[in-house]
């Protein structure tokens, strides 16, 4: 049986005898109603690992006030099979008064990665994943976190953390896990109506066109965003939010395409933003 805790103290508890048993831990981070592109992780984490946790805690520091902090679905019960399906050994789920008790004002904050990209549109929303995956790290102390690459800028931020803070963790990053027409698997696809989840699949058209115009040696990044902006341009239910280039590491912007080169967007369909992105190495 799966074990699931609430306390941070009580999943201390069952990691430090993890631990005294001399067994791996590997973790994986997530706000919960699970699917697929969760489970890889976890799938992953299980396989790389003695032990594996999974934190379910929807981050309300990492969502602006008009954001969708109280309408982000939830469904623990069915988190619950998919993690024990996937071989978790425990889930930590939290409250936000267990995380952020009265009086709580440590934070994690970051310049560099954290400019561009979703911190432009999102300004709080890295220092809450910071702040909340060090505090995560800290409780259950792993060996290994796994982290999406659907979610690219939080993981060059979340490797960028470790490295500067001297976290001693190994930060894993798993490939994006697609609906089978293309569609990022994100549990914000629950909000799409039907027109609308016709409409998102613009963002995966968008990516295999742009990443095929780099494999095809376009050396303009200007001509392959303005190519990518006009693809999104001409669905009408999509609204830009932005489409760039950047360095997969650093997230600085670049102007040719040359080492990691992240391309990623981020989209409105109707109201729901989603994102997407590809990695070309030059
Ligand atoms: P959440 O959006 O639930 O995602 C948890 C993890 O699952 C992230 O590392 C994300 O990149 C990964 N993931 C989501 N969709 C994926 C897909 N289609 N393919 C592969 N991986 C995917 O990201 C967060 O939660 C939070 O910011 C968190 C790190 C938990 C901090 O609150």
């Amino acid at each position: 049986m799966i074990k699931i805790t609430t306390a941070a103290e009580e999943t201390r508890e069952v990691i430090t005898e993890w631990k005294r048993q001399g067994l791996s831990v590997g973790f994986v981070p997530t706000m919960g109603f699970l699917h697929e592109g969760h489970k890889s992780l976890i799938d992953k984490a299980a396989k790389d690992n003695d032990r594996v946790a999974v934190s379910v805690f929807v981050n309300p520091m990492q969502f602006s006030p008009n954001e969708d902090l109280d309408k982000y679905p939830r469904d623990f019960a069915a988190d619950t099979k998919l993690c024990e399906e996937s071989g978790a050994d425990l889930i930590f789920h939290p409250t936000p008064e267990e995380l952020y008790p009265d009086g709580f004002c440590s934070f994690v904050d970051m310049t560099g990665p954290t400019a561009e990209l979703c911190g432009k549109s999102r300004p709080i929303h890295f220092r809450g994943v910071c702040t909340v995956v060090n505090k995560l790290f800290n409780i259950i102390q792993p060996d290994r976190a796994y982290f999406g690459q659907k979610d690219a800028q939080q993981l060059a931020v979340i490797r960028r953390m470790v490295k500067d803070l001297n976290m001693p963790v190994e930060v894993i990053g798993c490939p994006i896990i697609r609906e089978a027409d293309g569609l990022a698997k994100s549990s914000r696809n629950k909000y799409l109506s039907e027109d609308e989840r016709k409409a998102a699949l613009i963002l995966s058209k968008t990516i295999f066109m742009g990443e095929k115009m780099l494999k095809n040696g376009e050396k303009s990044i200007s001509a392959l965003l303005e190519a990518m902006r006009k693809n999104i341009e001409a669905e009408p239910l999509a609204k830009i939010d932005y489409v760039d280039a950047v360095d997969a590491d650093s997230i600085r912007k670049i102007d040719a395409v040359q080492g990691r080169v992240l391309v990623a967007i981020a989209v409105y369909i109707g109201k729901t933003r989603l994102i997407d992105n590809f990695i070309f190495e030059a």
